[in-house]
């Protein structure tokens, strides 16, 4: 079996790794010891991915997870899954693939292809990832490079890495070749593009796609709350239209590793050739200012002021059915609250601890503001936690909302 390392094991690295696994000799590289530590003993850290495959797959010898990068030597193909944050002034953050392309220059002494699933802008294999990895190797081996965007939507059941088809690009026509063959085992749609570049560029507007229509529906709810109508209800009448609608549902903003910071990669490089993204820029206050909204809200129905009142937050994962808390705009809410005086806690069991603080019980509180709610939460009890109710989800028709 052809050995293939993919570098990241979380969420998209560790997702690659249990399907490549079935046909692949696959070594999970990841800089965490205790993601490591675990995975090597079949406990999956990651929605969608079952420590029962895991398992299985260790137990046949086609996977290993490891932190030591000289584990990589001798792969015949590299994806590199790490994360693309936003640095403290919202700028593109490259340094953990820049720290992937030391790994790989450093420890991959034979030629191999190497692709990259991480999101960022268009030229990032060609300009940034090729000339690093390079320097890295002082020029010494000669790699084939590819861009396949990653599309999991971990948590989600009718969409995986075998149904979703998959965008990609190589540098060359022989990378390109190499990339179909890499995952035509395990993914029954693929799609070639051009360049590496309008793969990079698809990924982003996908992403800016959903920003902007969930900044755009969530401020027609400001709208609809105005004219005294239900958003839902309008939102339902709008979609019954066949053709030329996508019904989009508003919330208390956006959270996860994607919709809020993608979109600021696409902008990053469309000022910097001089076009301004406005509709980003917009669209990323509107979803940020929803928490405040939704205080304010709250607040005017509660007399007008929340001082001393406790309340309790319901669902702090950015999604429901996932444990992940990364850029959830529960924090903001939760923030806007303590600054006008409420006594705030959350309730989250698939979360279970989130900034050194464990989940409250589900009762008790003077307000609830749901913010996600997951299948395994029961409406009823969220509905008994507290006299009023605020629900941003939808999921609640008892309860106050948008
Ligand atoms: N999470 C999603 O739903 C999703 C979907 C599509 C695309 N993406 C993109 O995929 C990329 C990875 O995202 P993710 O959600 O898997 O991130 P993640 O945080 O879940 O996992 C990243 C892993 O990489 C490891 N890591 C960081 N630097 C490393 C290095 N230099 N060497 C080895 N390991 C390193 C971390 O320890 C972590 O385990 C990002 O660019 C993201 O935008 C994510």
């Amino acid at each position: 079996m052809k050995k293939v390392s993919i570098i990241g094991q979380g969420y998209v690295g560790l997702t690659i790794s249990a399907f490549a696994g079935e046909f692949y000799d696959v070594v999970g590289f990841d800089n965490n010891q205790k993601t490591v530590d675990l995975l090597n003993q079949g406990i999956s850290h990651i929605e969608g991915v079952e420590g029962s495959v895991l398992k299985k797959l260790i137990k046949a010898g086609s996977y290993r997870a490891t932190t030591n990068p000289a584990d990589i030597n001798g792969s015949e193909i590299v994806v590199i899954a790490v994360p693309t944050p936003l640095t403290r002034e919202r700028d593109p953050d490259l340094s953990f693939i820049d720290s992937a392309c030391k790994t790989l220059g450093e420890n991959l002494k034979n030629p191999a292809l190497i692709i990259n699933e991480s999101t960022s802008f268009p030229g990032t294999v060609r300009d940034y990832i090729k000339p690093a990895i390079e320097s890295y190797s002082n020029g010494e081996i000669k790699h084939l490079y590819a861009i396949s965007p990653e599309r999991v939507d971990p948590g989600r059941g009718d969409f995986n890495q075998k149904n979703t088809p998959r965008l990609y690009a190589g540098l060359t026509q022989e990378a390109s070749a190499k990339t179909r063959e890499f995952y035509s085992k395990f993914c029954d749609q693929l799609v070639e593009v051009s360049s590496p570049e309008v793969a990079e560029a698809a990924k982003l507007f996908e992403n800016t796609f959903r920003q902007v229509n969930i900044a755009l529906v969530n401020e027609f709810a400001q709208i609809t709350n105005a004219l005294g109508i239900s958003v839902y209800e309008t939102l339902d009448a709008a979609n019954t239209k066949p053709y030329g609608f996508m019904k989009f549902t508003p919330g208390a903003g956006v959270g996860g590793h994607c919709i809020p910071v993608d979109p600021t990669y696409l902008a990053a490089v469309a000022e910097e050739r001089g076009v301004p993204a406005t509709f980003i820029s917009r669209a990323n206050a509107v979803n940020l200012e929803m928490s405040k909204y939704i205080v304010d809200r709250v607040e005017t129905d509660n007399g007008g002021s929340l001082q001393g009142k406790s309340v309790l937050v319901v669902g702090v994962a950015y999604k429901p059915n996932v444990a992940d808390v990364r850029e959830t705009a529960a924090e903001l809410v939760i923030e806007h609250l303590r600054k006008r005086g409420a006594v705030v806690a959350w309730h989250d069991d698939v979360v279970g601890i989130w900034q050194g603080e464990e989940s409250s019980d589900l009762n008790g509180a003077d307000i609830a503001i749901v913010i996600t709610k997951h299948d395994v939460v029961d409406g009823t009890k969220i509905m008994k936690s507290a006299p009023y109710v605020f629900d941003t989800t939808g999921k609640l028709p008892q309860a106050h909302g948008l």
